[in-house]
């Protein structure tokens, strides 16, 4: 299994914070918050790598996480030109991930749960998590049946779906490639994740496993504030980096 962070993007919602910084890059509080995703995916025991950023911010990542070493894996950098997708990620990707499996994971997304158990167990097709959250329309959202199987992803739903947030981890056996050099992109000019989880849903081959623990997407000024408290209180003492 290799690992992917997508750590791209303008972060415009966080201006001006984010004017002369990347938004993972953001200290929350005793790590920038990239941290917390690399502790995700080393402590689910990934061991290879790829780091994606925007071409404005990659020496500062360069400078931040070097080769990896330091944390017992290797890290390979891609840029992203522009952000065009959150599934653009696994044609950036596409050499790195060759012909194995991959778990990515969004640089603003902090977890306390582990995954590694979630992870040794993958056997093909795709993996998502998901989460009951007070404010789904902020997210990818999840619909189940009575039986607690997946009917139905939608994007950011207008009206209510589900309360079930989509988390930014998934996991994607080696046709995730072909899959989004397939796709077209969304009416917000964007390569959407949503597809490619829909993509497997319609072929029974998704499978939605529930956060049990705290989760966040940092990437507003409210949720960044939150972050804060969760990572002292509950991330900070058991991470391994
Ligand atoms: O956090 C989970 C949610 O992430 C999911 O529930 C949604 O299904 C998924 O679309 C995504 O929603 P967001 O509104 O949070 O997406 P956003 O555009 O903010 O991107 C999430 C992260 O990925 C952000 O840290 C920046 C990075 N990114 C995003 C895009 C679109 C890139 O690096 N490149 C990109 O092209």
């Amino acid at each position: 299994m290799k690992g992917i962070i997508l750590s791209g993007g303008s972060g415009t919602r966080l201006r001006p914070l984010t004017k002369i910084t990347s938004k993972q890059l953001l200290s929350v509080y005793h790590r920038p918050m990239i941290y917390y995703p690399l502790n995700t995916l080393i402590q689910a025991g990934i061991k290879e790598i790829l780091i994606i950023v925007a071409p404005e911010r990659a020496g500062d990542y360069l400078n931040l996480l070097g080769s990896g070493k330091e944390f017992g894996v290797t890290f390979t950098y891609e840029i992203q030109d522009h952000p065009e997708g959150i599934a653009q990620a696994f044609l950036i990707g596409e050499h790195f991930i060759d012909n194995d499996d991959v778990a990515m994971i969004l640089g603003d997304n902090i977890f306390e749960d582990y995954f590694a158990e979630e992870i040794k167990s993958f056997k093909g097709g795709a993996k998502i998590f998901a989460k009951q959250v007070s404010d789904p329309e902020r997210f990818g959202v999840v619909k189940f049946d009575d039986k607690l199987k997946a009917e139905k992803i939608v994007e950011k739903p207008q009206e209510y779906l589900s309360d079930y947030a989509v988390t930014g981890l998934y996991v994607y056996d080696k046709r995730v490639k072909d899959i989004v050099k397939n796709m077209k992109p969304s009416a917000r000019g964007e390569l959407e994740i949503t597809d490619v989880n829909n993509w497997y849903l319609e072929k029974d081959e998704l499978s939605v496993a529930l956060v049990k623990g705290e989760w966040l997407d940092a990437g507003t000024f409210d949720s960044l504030f939150k972050a804060q408290t969760l990572a002292k209180e509950k991330i900070a003492p058991k991470m391994v980096i």
